[in-house]
């Protein structure tokens, strides 16, 4: 099953590289892959046509992001949206990771349960 790691070489990254050593897998570090490039990201995911996606990327330096926050909107949420639907496309399955629970999976609905903010709006 061909895998793919976005943020391969971040900190929670280094993880799924081990666990799935076995498969075929494809690490994709930021250099090789710009979350906020969505051509890319859509000719990535159709160059490799991966059965799974794991994103461990994220904008997360949280002083950056207090300056900056329309480039940790533009990673965090609108490049993760466009991820989630060119996986859509491809027919894969998409693993995301957060430090935030944002939705309710038990609750029978995909409703939000807790606020996602963006600062600076
Ligand atoms: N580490 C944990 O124990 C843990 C636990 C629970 C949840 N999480 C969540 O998991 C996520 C990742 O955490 P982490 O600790 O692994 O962070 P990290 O070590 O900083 O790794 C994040 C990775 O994302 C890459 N990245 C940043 N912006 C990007 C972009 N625009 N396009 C492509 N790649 C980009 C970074 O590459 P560069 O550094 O080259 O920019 C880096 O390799 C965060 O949302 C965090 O809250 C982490």
């Amino acid at each position: 099953m061909r895998t793919l790691l976005i943020g391969a070489n971040g900190q929670l990254g280094s993880e799924p590289r081990q666990t799935f050593s076995d498969n075929d897998l494809v690490l994709l570090t930021h250099g090789d892959n710009e979350l906020g490039d969505r051509s890319q990201v859509w000719e990535t995911l159709h160059r490799y046509r991966p059965c799974l996606i794991l994103n461990t990327a994220a904008y997360h330096r949280v002083g950056e992001c207090e300056d900056l926050p329309e480039c940790a909107f533009a990673v965090n949420a609108v490049a993760a949206r466009d991820l989630a639907i060119a996986t859509k496309e491809i027919g894969a399955v998409l693993v995301v990771s957060t430090s935030v629970p944002i939705m309710s999976l038990t609750a029978g609905s995909a409703a939000p349960t807790g606020r996602v903010i963006c600062p600076g709006r």
